[in-house]
């Protein structure tokens, strides 16, 4: 290592420089606080380098042993929390080494042959953001099954359904909240597809030209864990799209949270009373006794600010850059820690709230009005031959006649439907049942009960494959 110069932090790195760094820099330049959530990773990456290295024969066996059993012991340090960080640590790379070199003295500093913090962040990044993308979709599938839960247990229940905040047709409730589950499966899909394009190892990369010894890269990637080596070493190091995929998936994750929490928290007001939420997840106000707030709701939606600005943030940060490592590339790790942290904090809340919230079938049900069969009554029409487009017309007089004359459509009286139009009989009233209207939506992905029940039964082979690619791949 180095000599300390004027007394100051040895630095890895220090050997041509004459001064210390000022100390206000080193604090700026400093990741340590941020990256060690790394440790686990980086060392994972130092064990197996140390393993080329021997492969490569720059490192005897007792050597690497030696770095080995260092590295573990270092991994159990952070493991137990014990790690003691010191000043100079400049970042979770440097921290390990330098401890390293405590514990098994001057081998350690064989380590880094070949090798440049660029490959090895790099690395450590890529490796670290797979494990997240399984923790993620893992709370995912948890939150789906809670979906799948309710909705199977609440099949009697019809509401409105919407469109523009309006009431538009009648829907099953279970169909509602079975329309969750398939944007959370596609969010699964978009964190696979992200893992996949992380699931590339820039180790033995270099600064930025390859590594100049005969070690096996595709070797080191398998037993990381990766699909395979990065084909270019100049990329392996200046690479952040799987870091701009994560946040992406990441964002429309967030988006799907935040239209969930903003449905439920119009749905638990007074205004519509469909739901009531768990005491649980309620917060009350310090000055109104009669609040019962949705805060953990608001709070979900409300932290969309900062995973959005996250994923706005890193393609900023990336769009300027000359080809090659530059230090803004540092910049790729708090945004995504803090889009990561807010994920999987926001998951098992939302799972939690709607697994405990009751809806409330009898409001549900009155909500249902009868100008949301007006679809039903011009199909009605097309059933006795008219064409789609005049139907719709007829029952536009129909809801006219019946806005102007202050009564409900189902009330208007057969004789005012026939002046409308003579094709009206006295079978138009049973249009105008809830049930009907939906039992006549079997088409595949409708809210008929039979097209829900299938649903529901592709939902379920869904979760059941998942948990047996699980326990086979662990
Ligand atoms: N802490 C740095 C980062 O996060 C590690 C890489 C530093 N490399 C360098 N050439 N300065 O990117």
């Amino acid at each position: 290592m180095p000599m300390s110069k004027q007394g100051q932090d040895p630095k890895l790195w220090g050997g041509r420089f004459s001064s210390a760094m000022a100390a206000v820099v080193q604090t700026f330049n400093d990741s340590f606080a941020f990256d060690q959530r790394l440790a686990a990773s980086d060392i994972a990456g130092c064990l197996a380098y140390a393993s080329a290295l021997q492969g490569a024969g720059l490192l005897d066996h007792a050597e690497c042993e030696a770095i080995s059993s260092g590295l573990e012991q270092i991994g159990s340090e952070f493991s137990a929390g014990s790690f003691a960080p010191l000043p100079s640590d400049e970042d979770i790379h440097t921290a390990i080494e330098r401890r390293l070199h405590e514990l098994a003295g001057s081998v350690a500093g064989k380590l880094h042959t070949g090798r440049s913090r660029n490959d090895q962040v790099a690395t450590a990044l890529r490796h670290y953001l797979m494990q997240v993308t399984n923790e993620l979709t893992a709370r995912l599938r948890s939150f789906q099954a809670v979906l799948v839960n309710r909705a199977e247990s609440h099949l009697g229940i019809v509401m409105p359904g919407y469109t523009h905040l309006q009431r538009a047709q009648p829907i099953l409730f279970s169909h509602w909240l079975m329309s969750f589950f398939w944007k959370f499966n596609r969010d699964i899909d978009r964190l696979a597809g992200a893992k996949m394009r992380a699931s590339v190892c820039p180790l033995g990369a270099g600064a930025l030209a390859g590594n100049p010894f005969d070690i096996d890269r595709e070797h080191m990637a398998a037993q990381l864990g990766f699909a395979h080596a990065a084909e270019n070493s100049l990329d392996a190091v200046e690479d952040r799209d799987f870091v701009v995929d994560f946040l992406y998936a990441g964002a429309l994750l967030q988006t799907h949270l935040s239209s969930l929490a903003e449905t439920l928290i119009l749905w638990s007001s007074e205004a519509y009373v469909f739901i009531r939420l768990d005491e649980a997840y309620c917060t009350g106000s310090s000055l109104m006794p009669q609040k019962r707030n949705p805060d953990m709701l608001e709070l979900i939606r409300g932290k969309s600010g900062r995973v959005l600005g996250h994923l706005t943030g890193m393609m900023t940060t990336l769009k300027g850059l000359p080809s090659g490592y530059n230090k803004d590339l540092q910049e790729d790790k708090e945004g995504l820690f803090d889009v990561i942290d807010t994920l999987l904090a926001e998951i098992p809340i939302a799972e939690a709230i709607v697994g405990s919230m009751m809806p409330n079938a009898a409001h549900m049900s009155s909500a249902c009005c009868a100008s949301m069969m007006a679809t039903d009554l011009a199909d009605y029409l097309v059933l006795k031959g008219i064409p789609f487009r005049d139907a719709h017309h007829i029952v536009g007089a129909a809801v006219q006649q019946a806005e102007q004359t202050g009564v409900s459509m189902d009330k208007l009286p057969l004789s005012a439907l026939k002046q409308i139009h003579s094709a009206f009989d006295e079978d138009a009233a049973s249009v105008f049942d809830v049930q009907t209207s939906i039992e006549r939506r079997q088409a595949k992905g409708g809210t008929g009960r039979r097209a829900v029940l299938c649903q529901l039964q592709e939902a379920d082979s869904i979760l059941t494959q998942a948990s047996e690619d699980k326990s086979h791949h662990g």
